[in-house]
């Protein structure tokens, strides 16, 4: 594994990020539950492979939940974390989590306002079992809350020792600019890094977000690098038992696999002939793209995350990452 610096904050991470969105489940007594035993051990498998960074956040079920109603699990990826790196020297390992997402019934059980981000930091905190998270992330826009109050309160929650660095996901290039520009205006430090979703079938926050971010030094979090396994060739796979779209059916709604058939064939050739899957492709595509993209795996089996990390080791040429570049034709936003 290699490590590089997150953006301008000079920490240095691994060139993947272990994501818990999804963690390994299976159905128990009718409802998919989390495999919280094999959960920890994919976790820690990651780490024993050399990846220091692990990406979460308060809204994480470890399995996706229409059941809005129900709260009863929001918060248990970060258990799950907390639980697999307990007492794992804390230097050796970052962690990014997220707030602004509902985690509760009450009127200000969620947003980025003051009141809300220092309750949730501090149950963050307590579900972590640890004393600080060093990426802390706006989870997407809160139009209720001006970005002024939400940037000092990270800042004041940096003073506080919670936090190291913070950064804002699922936000238009617009506030991306706006948050950056505070620094022209008042004492407050913008964000050091943004999270996005960015893969080689949907590309566009390309030249906006992306582009933004790497013109500020700014580290970007690519979410979803394999496009949710599609990518991966998850639906070439004869058995799709337990994939994401036998049980999303908001899945079912992304046809990406079914539009670009043609283009992932090819693809798959193309991975076939340089003797790599098609996972290391997409992920060596976006690792080769810039020093500032770190894509975040998602992988609900270890021989996933095994073959995944692998990428790591793949080379391309200029001449490769243009060819792929320009593979798929058809592209969703
Ligand atoms: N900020 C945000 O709003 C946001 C949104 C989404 C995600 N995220 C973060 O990004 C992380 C990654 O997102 P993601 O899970 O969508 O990423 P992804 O890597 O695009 O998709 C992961 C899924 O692809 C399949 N897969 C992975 N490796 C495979 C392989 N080698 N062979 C076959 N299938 C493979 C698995 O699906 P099956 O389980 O179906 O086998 C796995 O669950 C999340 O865990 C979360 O931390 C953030």
């Amino acid at each position: 594994m290699k490590y590089k610096s997150f953006g301008k904050t000079g920490i240095k991470v691994s060139e993947l990020i272990l994501g818990t969105w999804y963690l390994p489940n299976s159905v128990v007594d009718g409802k998919r539950s989390v495999n919280r035993q094999y959960s920890i051990r994919l976790i820690r498998k990651a780490y024993d492979l050399g990846i220091n960074f692990f990406d979460t956040a308060d809204v994480y079920r470890g399995v996706y939940e229409r059941d809005k109603a129900s709260y009863e699990n929001v918060g248990l990826a970060e258990k799950i974390v907390g639980e697999a790196l307990k007492g794992y020297d804390r230097e050796s390992f970052v962690i990014s989590t997220k707030v602004v997402g509902r985690t509760g019934p009450l009127a200000n059980d969620s947003g980025s306002n003051r009141k809300h981000m220092r309750y949730a930091i501090s149950r963050s905190l307590e579900r972590l079992q640890m004393k600080y998270v060093d990426f802390y992330i706006v989870h997407g826009p809160d139009e209720s809350t001006g970005i002024e109050q939400t940037s000092r309160t990270m800042n004041m929650l940096e003073e506080d020792g919670l936090i190291l660095h913070y950064g804002i996901s699922n936000h238009s290039a617009l506030d991306l600019v706006k948050f950056l520009n505070l620094r022209y205006f008042s004492p407050l430090e913008p964000p050091d890094f943004i999270q996005d979703k960015y893969n080689l079938l949907e590309r566009g926050l390309e030249k906006t977000n992306i582009k933004v971010a790497e013109d500020n030094s700014l580290a970007s979090m690519i979410y979803s690098p394999l496009a949710q396994g599609v990518l991966a060739g998850r639906y070439f796979e004869k058995d799709k038992k337990d994939s994401r779209k036998e049980y999303e059916k908001w899945f079912e709604k992304n046809q990406l696999h079914a539009t670009n058939k043609n283009e992932l064939e090819i693809f798959r050739d193309k991975a076939d002939s340089k003797g790599i899957t098609m996972s290391q492709l997409a992920l060596s595509w976006l690792i080769h793209k810039g020093k500032y993209l770190f894509p975040i795996i998602g992988a609900t089996r270890i021989h996933q995350l095994e073959e995944n990390i692998r990428a790591t080791e793949v080379t391309l040429g200029d001449d490769e990452i243009s060819e792929l570049s320009n593979l798929f034709k058809v592209q969703s936003q």
